[in-house]
């Protein structure tokens, strides 16, 4: 089989990571959550307090993006890759919803894209890559030889995340969920630099209707058109 490059975009939580998890599993492919990079970034600037309830501060970010050190280390008991934030594991932190409520505007910032547009794209330079995020065929991968773009309906997604939450025991209602949600899908739209949109040549899955298995049945028997 040929190697190729798997590009899943979407909307939050449209399940766009567990299709794409099981897909590099099944292939022996490399998994990447670029969504994780962008939380990582945001949560490095929090703890610096330039990001926080009422505070924004873009020029401290740009000053301190060189000291940012992301990698991921696959980790056997999950089996795929975790994040780490200058040699710290933060695959958990990342998710808290404080996280969620300021990543959307710290990704909107071109230099923070830039960033991480440049060491995913060496991460999938050897081909044999399943990355999902807002902009990876349009912009990281625009000659991905599969795209995928996933939606489903908005309360469908804030309902998913918000079971993930609560499996976790965090202290978080639907409707937190939710409007997180709305907010996000809002400005990752919407934003200047490389929103989030369908690539042309995409295939576009609704999954509202369709259990995991029927996603990833119907996922892999495109991918097996490919190679
Ligand atoms: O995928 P996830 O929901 O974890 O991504 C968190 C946020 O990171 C998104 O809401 C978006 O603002 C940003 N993101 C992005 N580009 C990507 C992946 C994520 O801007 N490729």
């Amino acid at each position: 089989d040929k190697k190729i490059t798997i590009a899943i975009d979407g909307f939050s939580s449209t399940g766009k990571s567990t299709v794409a998890r099981r897909l590099a599993k099944e292939l022996g492919y490399v998994y990447v959550d670029t969504g994780a990079m962008y939380r990582a970034v945001t949560l490095y600037m929090m703890r610096k307090v330039f990001v926080s309830e009422g505070n924004f501060d873009e020029e401290a970010i740009l000053r301190h993006l060189p000291f940012i050190n992301l990698k991921f280390v696959f980790s056997e008991e999950k089996g795929y890759g975790e994040i780490y934030l200058n040699n710290e594991n933060v695959e958990d932190e990342i998710r808290y919803m404080e996280v969620s409520k300021h990543v959307s505007r710290v990704s909107a910032i071109p230099k923070v894209r830039k960033m991480l547009v440049k060491q995913q794209q060496e991460m999938g330079k050897e081909k044999g890559i399943v990355m999902d995020g807002r902009d990876i065929g349009t912009v990281v991968f625009p000659d991905a030889e599969l795209k995928i773009f996933m939606t489903a309906s908005t309360e469908q997604r804030a309902k998913r995340r918000y079971d993930e939450l609560m499996d976790r025991g965090d202290d978080i209602t639907y409707e937190e969920v939710l409007k997180n949600v709305k907010e996000r899908d809002f400005m990752d739209s919407t934003r200047e630099d490389s929103p989030l949109r369908k690539a042309d040549d995409a295939v576009e899955f609704d999954n509202s209707e369709m259990n995991l298995e029927e996603q990833f049945e119907k996922v892999l028997k495109i991918v097996k058109d490919k190679i």
